[in-house]
């Protein structure tokens, strides 16, 4: 693929020709070229200008705009347009329209609207993907192919359509062939909920208490999005089909956790994320306190956005992915929407590289004077006139940006499933799976260690020298034999929560961490969550480390079967039991306690001879090849081993 061979970090634009009079495209080409871009992304939202009314298209305007893309030597990404079905086939079919958690239908007005497991939608999007690749499939000027918009996003993953109930019904029947089976796995039993025929199984919505069978919710999270993948399966099918010389993609959305993103990558040439680190902070990252999310408003936290940059990273199994869109002022859907600080924007650029992005794409190039997105910047304002990150990536040269390999020694185990059963019984107000995974994260981030962030299953091709399984919940058989196989030969840490739930979202029989009994030697004695004024005191149990630590929001107390206690738990409930244990090169973490993990990890560290830094807050390593980025992003200078590093800027060592 052309992708591959480009030497360096390219840089592009999401582009709207259909937003602006056609007298502006080569102003606008040129001054992208100028700029030193390499891509623009265009089409996404497109499809009724393409086809205006059923079966009738008008390609002139397409046409014309990519051939001035061409003639300013700028290649094109077309997006499929599919995130947007137009009005008038909204009328002939409102049966495709999706149905939220309140069976309201989604009306038409905005975006995302439509329900993924509608056939007739299916065969609209097949129709209009294949006349658009039938156009352009082989064109010159088009590098590659984006497949709809951030499928998923804005709560649209799952549709509670009669739809969609009959496709859960039939999706359950192949899964489990009998009711028996099914009211086994879900715990039907339990509140009479047992089912004698297929017909009386629905989506998991509007149940009269306050929550549905967990194991329920589970199963139709995984039909739900088996239905995502399969839809967009359709289009990669028919593009790949059309277009065979062109890369397809995908730009998933900031922490998108509705649908296996490792299944929906599979038959994608390379990942593509969006990336918005203001609005993560402000909007995504539920569990940061207000003084953080002042202190990085205007750059965002330097560790959820390279989390975000490893998890793409990682779903095709630590391969270069892009940056489809990156801010680059201010947005317009966080609760603030602040002007990013100077230098943000060459800051993120850097920093996308420096975790694995071959490109990295702006959004957008001329604000918007119409419609939702009026309030949101692009690098250009609504008069044309070039804002302040137009200036920024005037400035940046990437070709001190190499596309070289990065070498994490330090894996983090990630896994869509275990996300999905554990939120729906967080059990304490301020815990999730991400604020958990977060936090171990962040801790092996502050001690300037890059991270791969792979799936369980992906530890068959293990080179690491530590993983670290933060909140893997639910373990499957599968999963439970590659863990043990790893543990053989690596050092491993588990948090809370760990192997607590089955397959099918049950607790096993035998109890936690049967799945993996032997491996980690110990058994569950009880789990206190904790409210926020609460804390839980640990002490180390040999006294060689002579600190305390406090534990916030969980704690997990173990009884030792083969495994010995590293640190127990010194007041309250589970006074003298065990907090963290080891039996061989497992380690299991029941407490979240800031210091301790990052204690743990650094022991870890020490014994695999792994270096470690001790970054002061808003400054962050990253490593690509032999290159070391060190970026600040705090408002101030800061010294780091000799370098002056300005405030939000980075240095390459
Ligand atoms: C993204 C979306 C874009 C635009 C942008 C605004 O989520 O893909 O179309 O809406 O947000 O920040």
């Amino acid at each position: 693929m052309n992708h591959a061979s480009l030497p360096c970090l390219t840089l592009g634009v999401c582009d709207y020709p259909e937003h602006v009079e056609a007298t502006q495209w080569q102003i606008h080409a040129q001054q992208q070229k100028a700029l030193g871009l390499a891509f623009v992304r265009i089409g996404e939202f497109s499809w009724q200008k393409i086809e205006p009314q059923s079966g009738k298209f008008d390609w002139q305007w397409l046409d014309d705009a990519i051939d001035i893309y061409q003639q300013a030597g700028l290649k094109v990404v077309l997006g499929t347009p599919t995130a947007t079905p137009p009005a008038w086939l909204v009328e002939s079919y409102p049966e495709i329209l999706a149905v939220d958690e309140n069976n309201q239908v989604k009306k038409f007005g905005s975006r995302r609207h439509y329900d993924h497991a509608s056939p007739i939608y299916r065969k609209e999007c097949q129709r209009i993907v294949t006349a658009m690749a039938t156009r352009y499939g082989k064109h010159p000027s088009v590098a590659g192919w984006q497949t709809d918009n951030e499928l998923g996003h804005e709560g649209t993953a799952q549709s509670y359509s009669a739809t969609s109930v009959i496709g859960f019904q039939q999706w359950l029947e192949n899964k489990y062939s009998s009711l028996d089976a099914l009211n086994a796995s879900w715990g039907t039993v339990f509140w009479s909920q047992t089912y004698s025929s297929w017909s009386q199984i629905s989506s998991p919505n509007l149940t009269a208490v306050r929550q549905a069978n967990p194991s329920q919710v589970l199963d139709f999270k995984r039909y739900c999005s088996d239905m995502i993948i399969d839809f967009q399966q359709l289009q990669i099918d028919i593009i790949r089909a059309l277009s065979p010389e062109r890369f397809i993609t995908h730009n998933f959305v900031i922490f998108a956790s509705e649908f296996d993103l490792y299944k929906a990558s599979k038959n994608l040439d390379f990942v593509a994320w969006d990336s918005y680190p203001i609005g993560m902070l402000e909007y995504f990252a539920t569990w940061e306190s207000e003084e953080i999310k002042t202190r990085y408003a205007r750059t965002g936290h330097p560790d959820l956005v390279s989390l975000n940059h490893d998890i793409y990273r990682g779903l095709k199994g630590g391969t270069d992915f892009w940056v489809m869109e990156q801010q680059c002022g201010h947005a317009n859907w966080a609760q603030y929407n602040p002007l990013p600080a100077d230098g943000a924007v060459k800051l993120w650029t850097a920093q996308a590289w420096a975790h694995g992005a071959q490109s990295v794409i702006y959004f957008r190039w001329r604000a918007s004077h119409m419609a939702q997105e009026i309030m949101h910047s692009g690098l250009r304002q609504q008069d044309g006139r070039a804002d302040r990150g137009h200036k920024e990536v005037s400035e940046l040269s990437t070709q001190m940006y190499p596309l070289v390999p990065i070498k994490a020694k330090i894996a983090i185990l990630h896994d869509y499933e275990s996300m999905w059963i554990y939120d729906q019984q967080p059990h304490n107000l301020k815990l999730s799976y991400w604020a958990q995974f977060y936090q171990f994260y962040s801790i092996v981030r502050r001690l300037g260690l890059d991270v791969d962030i792979i799936h369980p299953l992906d530890l068959t091709k293990n080179t690491y020298s530590l993983v670290i399984a933060p909140a893997l919940t639910l373990v499957s058989d599968e999963v439970a034999k590659v863990l043990k196989a790893t543990a053989k030969t690596t050092k491993m840490m588990f948090g809370p929560r760990t192997a607590f739930r089955t397959e099918s979202g049950l607790v096993p029989k035998d109890g936690q961490f049967s799945a993996i009994a032997e491996m980690v030697g110990i058994k569950l004695a009880n789990f206190d969550s904790l409210r926020p004024t609460l804390t839980q005191e640990i002490v180390p149990f040999d006294k060689v480390d002579e600190n305390q630590y406090q534990a916030k929001l969980w704690c997990e107390s173990y009884e030792l079967i083969t495994a010995k206690a590293l640190y127990h738990y010194s007041e309250g409930p589970m006074s003298g039991k065990a907090a963290v244990t080891e039996l061989d090169k497992v380690m299991v973490v029941g407490a979240l306690s800031q210091q301790l993990i990052s204690t743990l990890v650094k022991q870890c560290c020490v014994e695999l001879e792994i270096t470690t830094e001790e970054l002061a807050e808003g400054v962050r390593l990253s490593h690509r090849g032999d290159h070391c980025l060190v970026q600040n992003f705090n408002q101030h200078t800061v010294e780091f081993v000799g370098h002056s590093i300005p405030a939000v800027s980075s240095i390459i060592k």
